[in-house]
């Protein structure tokens, strides 16, 4: 029996043979709520590295657009990615790494490539629809995003690996064969593995779930009490008075505040959820120093907790604060930072996640509430659009 273990990840690999393999570890204390590539990228500052790629040699499969309509056999085109220098011809499995909610430019050198390596796998990688170059259609309207889902989404993979296993099985000259197939995803891709365990057992032998949320939320309040959990006392005090003080300045005079924040763009005083965000993206991805030590160290020097909290944020999203802008998310473009727009549709459709403030001893402002969140629903996509979480949870099994 032998254990492969990755940043926090025990995995139990003698399972590929053909067993269920669900597990859930979030990468940090707390559940992992997804979040828009753009702003996870500025965490991450090996996104651009070439050589972080296995390959980013792209193909290309024909895929249905509506996989639940009898009637409608329209298609798009659906990019994807295979790695085989370590595959065992003919019988190795095959990793099917799924891609989530950003452009998928490759098949990364990440842990799953040391199980490649030793399980003898192939690997290859299927970019989820309407994100980057998969989308069906040359605008992002509304009534254009009706086929965009995570039910159509595993339809896509169950599709995709079908036809890779008959292309597969064509190269080698042979029929009815199939190779083990393991799912891997992390976060939303991570809900995406178990769901497409769960509702295709028969196509895999096993899913990776890794911080998979499974469970649709419709008020997240549990994510700003992580954050102040994860904060400690004294950074915890000086983000609420942070907050504090911010909502005094927003009511008096708001075009200066935003400005200090290079946000003078933003309309509306519940965008700054992105200030929320800031802070809460240095603990989700495990930089509490960053705003922490700041802010702690200008509480004691008796300096202006806002000047402190503006310089943070300013290091943290540079000049753009776009993707939290409603006019941004209303573009209809297909782009390069269209995920944002596309992030949010899947948040106001199917899974909710508002990162509402709690009633009692939050430390984001009360503006960042439920209301907000259903407005922004409304406005960036139109009427009588808003999350259906229980019905999310209903189809998946989540409670
Ligand atoms: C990312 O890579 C592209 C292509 O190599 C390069 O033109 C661009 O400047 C890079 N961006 C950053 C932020 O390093
Ligand atoms: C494929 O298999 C068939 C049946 O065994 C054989 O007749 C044919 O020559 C093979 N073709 C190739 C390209 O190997
Ligand atoms: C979410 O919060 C809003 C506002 O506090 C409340 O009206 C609503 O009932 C809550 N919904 C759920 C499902 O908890
Ligand atoms: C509100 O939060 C404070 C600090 O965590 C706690 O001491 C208090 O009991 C809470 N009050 C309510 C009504 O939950």
């Amino acid at each position: 029996m032998s254990k492969t273990t990755t940043r926090g990840v025990v995995m139990d690999m003698t399972m590929l043979s053909c067993l269920l393999v669900l597990l859930f570890f979030p990468t940090l204390s707390y559940s992992y709520a997804p979040r828009t590539p753009s702003r996870l990228n500025r965490f991450s500052n090996t996104a651009n590295v070439t050589s972080n790629y296995l390959t980013k040699q792209q193909l290309w499969l024909s895929q249905t657009l509506d996989h639940f309509s009898p009637y409608d056999h329209r298609k798009f085109q659906q990019r994807y990615y295979e790695f085989l220098d370590y595959f065992q011809f003919p019988d190795g499995p095959i990793f099917l790494v799924i891609c989530g909610e950003y452009s998928c430019n490759g098949i990364k050198n990440d842990y799953i490539v040391v199980l490649a390596k030793k399980f003898g796998a192939a690997v290859v990688s299927l970019e989820h629809r309407y994100y980057g170059k998969s989308s069906p259609f040359k605008s992002l309207a509304t009534e254009n995003l009706r086929y965009f889902s995570s039910k159509q989404a595993l339809f896509d993979l169950a599709v995709f690996r079908h036809y890779y296993q008959d292309s597969l099985n064509s190269k080698l000259n042979r029929t009815k064969t199939e190779n083990p197939w393991f799912v891997f995803g992390v976060s939303y891709p991570g809900a995406l593995s178990a769901w497409f365990r769960l509702k295709f057992p028969h196509l895999t032998c096993g899913s990776l779930a890794s911080s998979a949320v499974v469970l649709a939320v419709y008020n997240y309040t549990e994510f700003d009490q992580q954050v102040g959990e994860s904060a400690g006392a004294e950074s915890k005090a000086a983000l609420q008075e942070t907050t504090q003080l911010i909502e005094q300045k927003l009511a008096t005079n708001a075009k200066a505040l935003k400005k200090s924040f290079n946000a003078a763009e933003l309309q509306i005083d519940g965008d700054l959820y992105f200030l929320a965000d800031a802070a809460a993206l240095s603990f989700q991805y495990g930089n509490p120093d960053k705003v922490c030590k700041p802010l702690v160290e200008a509480k004691k020097a008796g300096e202006d907790l806002v000047d402190a909290y503006a310089k943070f944020v300013k290091e943290t999203f540079g000049d753009s604060v776009q993707s939290y802008d409603q006019k941004h998310l209303k573009s209809t473009a297909v782009s390069d930072d269209d995920s944002d727009r596309l992030w949010w549709f899947q948040v106001c459709t199917e899974v909710a996640y508002f990162q509402v403030a709690p009633s009692n001893d939050s430390v984001r402002s009360s503006k960042v509430d439920t209301r907000y969140h259903l407005d922004l629903c409304k406005n960036v996509f139109g009427d009588g659009v808003f999350p259906d979480v229980t019905a999310t949870n209903i189809y998946y099994g989540g409670t």
